[in-house]
């Protein structure tokens, strides 16, 4: 660690929810240094103060740890691995902060190839979307070797509003499944609701006033409902990536011997409405699988 608990910190990946991490970072004063593959995309963050990397080789040189935001674990093995990749400049005490949306198997392979080039591997995917990663007020839900806990909350901190540290690194990624799993089925079913309103002539405007400030009326629901009402859908979290996510639950129900009901249904109907073309929207977007947006 530098100085004043100042660290070094390579990010790679600089989508919707890495950038706003990286900006974090580089707001907490820290020295921040980023990679994306469409390096383009990472160019505005020069704005905040943040170095761009031609490889994520060059962005972990002298860094106290590398912060993995990528889509998926083959992108993450992508930037780890090999000559350019990160592990070949991270120090034999360096951390590896993987905080994407990964399966259980992933997560293992993750650990194994980090710890095989002699760094530590904390597992700490994150609750929040792209407003709470932009506000600094990301859950992050923290797993891996004890040793690693108090070289993490420089960046941890800078990022989030609370860090949950849970058992050996995967019980993260597992908690993280468990929570989308409840996300996706409220998406789900949110959709289907104002469908079924419209469908009945009641207006889903008024089902969303009825239910708010009650316990059946969570502010997710006012934000998502909304959305799917006037039919705009910038997207916080794409549906592409919640169909991603909704593999994830299904693979690790399935790996468990659990039969889930409503995943493969949901997967579905995510399917369904990116053919009709929304899977770069906002996965609020799902309802196009119900019924069209229309506006009333
Ligand atoms: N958005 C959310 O609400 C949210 C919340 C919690 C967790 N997450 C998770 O956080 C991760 C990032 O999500 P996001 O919303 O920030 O996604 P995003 O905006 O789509 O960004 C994805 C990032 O991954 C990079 N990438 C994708 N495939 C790659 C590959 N094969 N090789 C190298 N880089 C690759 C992209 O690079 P390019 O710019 O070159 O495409 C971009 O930097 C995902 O695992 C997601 O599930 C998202």
């Amino acid at each position: 660690m530098d100085d004043g608990g100042k660290v070094g910190v390579a990010v790679l990946g600089t989508g919707r929810m890495g950038a706003a991490m990286a900006r974090n970072l580089a707001a907490a004063e820290h020295d921040v240094r980023v990679w994306n593959r469409t390096r383009e995309r990472a160019e505005p963050l020069r704005d905040a103060g943040v170095t761009v990397a031609a490889t994520p080789a060059e962005a972990a040189e002298g860094a106290a740890c590398v912060l993995t935001m990528l889509t998926d674990a083959e992108a993450i093995e992508g930037a780890l691995d090999g000559e350019d990749g990160a592990l070949a400049a991270l120090g034999p005490e360096g951390l590896v902060l993987q905080m994407g949306t990964v399966g259980v198997e992933d997560v293992g392979r993750l650990g194994e190839l980090v710890e095989g080039a002699g760094a530590l591997f904390v597992d700490a995917p994150v609750l929040g979307t792209k407003q709470p990663a932009e506000e600094g007020k990301l859950i992050v839900l923290a797993s891996g070797p004890a040793g690693a806990r108090e070289g993490t909350a420089p960046a941890f901190e800078a990022v989030g509003r609370r860090t949950i540290w849970l058992g050996d690194a995967g019980s993260g990624t597992r908690l993280k499944l468990v929570a989308q799993n409840w996300v996706m089925t409220v998406i789900e079913g949110l959709a289907e609701t104002i469908a079924l309103a419209r469908a009945l002539d009641v207006d889903p405007a008024k089902f969303l006033d009825a239910i708010d400030g009650g316990p059946l009326g969570p502010a997710y629901a006012q934000i998502k409902g909304k959305m799917m009402i006037d039919g705009e859908f910038p997207p916080s979290f794409t549906l592409k990536g919640a169909r991603k996510d909704v593999r994830l639950v299904l693979d690790a129900a399935r790996s468990a011997d659990l039969e889930l009901a409503l995943a493969p249904a949901i997967l579905e109907r995510f399917e369904r409405a990116i053919e009709l073309g929304h899977g770069d929207e906002d996965m609020a977007a799902c309802i196009a699988a119900t019924q069209a947006p229309a506006t009333i």
